[in-house]
């Protein structure tokens, strides 16, 4: 019987709330399909921060190396701990400390919810984010500050392994689900990173014949997914591009309460990190008024990660199962908290 070690890490304000109805989840679908998941849970917040002086240990990311997955609920609380040192010293240690250079998001609707498009033509997206260089490198500086001559450069970092990497996991991805791959770009106005992407989408696609490549700028892919989200399936975009295309993902598919996210080192020997896309919300936490199904679908993105499909479709389905009859937490207009919730899937699940 296969076992996997899970770090899991509550994090936060409702971070915590919607990792600890998620978990018993979980286990009730991993007991249906035959593994075990052993979770270990590390106090790593705000909290901490103020015990400690640091969000973390300083082997912090040494010790999540031991683990086969990391499931996070979420970090930050402005009032205690200012957002650059708890998203800096936690989040970011652990995605640049495991390279995690892939950011993977599915954006569809699940059944019955009805989403903020007038279309109702199903679409299923699947954002695949280069999650470590590009317009987020933080290459640039600022010089003459203050003065009239003040300049501010933000220079964008594209290196050939990181766009292949990034490239080679949609591509796989695209693979196993319909074959149509979109490759993002902006070739006719950033004349040197943007061409370099388009030639290395090029060049990975050659590895790839079985797979439909359609190119588009930015901005069209950006209305695209607005006026004609059932075009797409795969969508690979750089750092910033695919920063703000995920958001508008979350948007089509009903909001915060059901974005979810995995963050990959497609070279493998190192765990990924699978989240909601959401913060620690202080403005509801400890009212059980949080939408736990965003941790829950990342939970599945994380079964299915660990090569357990079976375990990873019948999560979905079971969630599936009930938002299908209109129930749920109050951003959905309903009237479940965040356990009950969480608890009717797992009856679902443990029939
Ligand atoms: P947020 O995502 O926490 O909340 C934005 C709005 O969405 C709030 O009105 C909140 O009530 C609502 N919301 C979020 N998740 C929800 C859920 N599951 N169910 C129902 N409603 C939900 O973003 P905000 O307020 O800007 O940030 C709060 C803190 O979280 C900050 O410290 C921020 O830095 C941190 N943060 C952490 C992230 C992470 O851990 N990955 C991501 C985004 C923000
Ligand atoms: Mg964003």
């Amino acid at each position: 019987m296969n076992n996997y070690r899970i770090a899991l890490l509550p994090g936060d304000g409702i971070g915590t709330e919607v990792l600890e109805a998620a978990w018993p989840v979980l286990q009730t679908v991993a007991r249906q399909h035959d593994f075990t998941l052993e979770g270990t849970w590390l106090p790593w917040s705000c909290d901490y921060y103020h015990s400690h002086g640091k969000m973390m240990p300083a082997d912090g990311v040494e010790q999540l190396k031991g683990f086969d997955a990391i499931y996070l609920g979420a970090v930050g609380l402005p009032d205690r701990v200012p957002d650059h040192i708890s998203l800096r010293e936690l989040l970011l240690a652990i995605r640049q400390g495991l390279d995690l250079s892939v950011n993977a998001r599915p954006h569809r609707l699940l059944a019955g919810v009805p989403g903020p498009l007038r279309s109702s033509a199903p679409f299923d997206i699947l954002c695949i984010r280069e999650n470590t260089e590009g317009e987020y490198s933080g290459a640039g500086g600022r010089v003459h500050r203050g003065g009239d001559l003040e300049v501010a450069v933000e220079t964008a970092i594209f290196t050939r392994a990181g766009v292949e990497r990034v490239l080679r996991y949609g591509f796989e991805q695209a693979r196993q689900r319909s074959g149509r791959l979109a490759s993002v770009t902006k070739s006719n106005a950033q004349r040197h990173s943007m061409v370099f992407w388009d030639e290395m989408t090029d060049r990975v696609a050659a590895d790839y014949p079985d797979v439909d490549v359609t190119r588009y700028h930015v901005d069209a892919i950006a209305a695209r997914m607005i006026t004609a989200p059932e075009t797409l399936d795969v969508v690979v975009a750089s750092n910033l591009f695919g920063d703000i295309l995920t958001d508008i993902g979350a948007a089509i598919q009903g909001g915060l309460g059901f974005a979810a996210s995995a963050n990959i080192n497609p070279t493998g020997g190192v765990p990924g990190m699978f989240e909601p896309v959401h913060g620690s919300a202080p403005d509801i936490m400890g009212k059980g008024l949080a939408n736990p199904l965003a941790t829950l679908w990342a939970g599945a993105l994380m079964l299915e990660h660990l090569g357990e499909s079976a375990a990873a479709a019948d999560l979905m389905d079971a969630i599936e199962e009930v938002t299908v009859t209109g129930a749920g937490t109050p951003d959905m207009g309903g009237t479940l908290s965040t356990g009950e919730l969480a608890r009717q899937i797992q009856a679902i699940l443990g029939r």
